[in-house]
């Protein structure tokens, strides 16, 4: 047990808890987008509410996001201890420090980064997570012609027990949902906070692009064969693809809806 404690005590230990909570996080966020895009879909959010309810419902998926929360909270805070004890180590700036030289400016600017996506969290968990946690959510009641496929919604002002009801009468389905599809699209009718979650996607793509990269050189994996792909990875799929199509959606709902 010793060696573990003295293990995660040394640099490479406390770099390797970042590198691994760090590409957790970018699963999550594969699995995240994913989910998202249903908002894209032409259905008045039935696809994405459905999806809401299950992850929000599904007891393994629950268990599995009360560890997210706190790989989020350990991996903002282990980072931000970890640029203090940098700066600490080196309590006096070289005379003639030319960082550039020596490391890619966003490597450098990890911290500030990280700093930025936490406080874009905080603002995010609060309006959509916590809305539907705790808020008041309003009801939709979509109706789906089973032989056509044709979907109608309207809202829906009785009660339900839970966040969704679904039952079929005369060759329609009928499913009452809690609407979490419309306080996103709400959200995003203010321009300042397209612009919030647009800038937030810059930050979080360069975040990505040094930090993928960066927790496989902790781990050991440093090879000619797989640094190309690797780097290809961090940056085609995690700075460039993932944080375009998130910030697609602020700026579908605002320009498109
Ligand atoms: C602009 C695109 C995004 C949209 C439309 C969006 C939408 C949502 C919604 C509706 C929720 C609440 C429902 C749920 O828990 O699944 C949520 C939760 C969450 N979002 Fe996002 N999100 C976006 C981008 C992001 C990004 C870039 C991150 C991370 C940097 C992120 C991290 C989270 C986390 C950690 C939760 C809580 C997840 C959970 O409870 O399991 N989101 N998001």
């Amino acid at each position: 047990m010793n060696w573990i404690i003295t293990f995660l005590k040394s640099s490479i230990g406390k770099k390797l808890l970042m590198g691994l909570t760090g590409l957790f996080l970018c699963t999550f966020l594969i699995v995240h987008l994913i989910g998202n895009l249903q908002l894209l879909k032409h259905d008045g959010g039935m696809a994405f509410n459905t999806y809401a309810v299950f992850m929000t419902s599904n007891p393994l998926i629950k268990f599995v996001s009360y560890g997210l929360y706190a790989i989020i909270l350990f991996h903002a805070f282990w980072g931000l201890y970890l640029v203090s004890q940098n700066k600490k180590a080196r309590p006096v700036q070289y005379a003639a420090y030319n960082g550039k030289a020596n490391s890619h400016w966003t490597s450098r600017w990890m911290g500030v980064l990280g700093t930025m996506i936490l406080a874009f969290l905080v603002f995010h968990m609060w309006g959509f997570w916590a809305q539907y946690k705790f808020g008041e959510v309003p009801y939709t009641i979509y109706e789906r012609n089973l032989a056509t496929g044709e979907i109608t919604f309207a809202n829906f002002e009785g009660e339900i027990a839970g966040k969704m009801e679904r039952y079929i009468s005369n060759d329609t389905e009928f499913t009452i949902v809690k609407d979490l599809y419309v306080v996103v699209a709400d959200a995003f009718q203010e321009l300042w906070i397209v612009i919030l979650y647009v800038l937030s996607m810059g930050a979080l793509a360069f975040h990505l692009v040094h930090g993928f990269s960066s927790s496989f050189q902790t781990l050991g994996v440093h090879h000619k064969k797989y640094n190309a792909l690797i780097k290809g990875i961090g940056v085609w799929v995690f700075g460039v693809i993932i944080p375009i199509l998130f910030a697609i959606m602020p700026i579908y709902f605002k320009f498109f809806i």
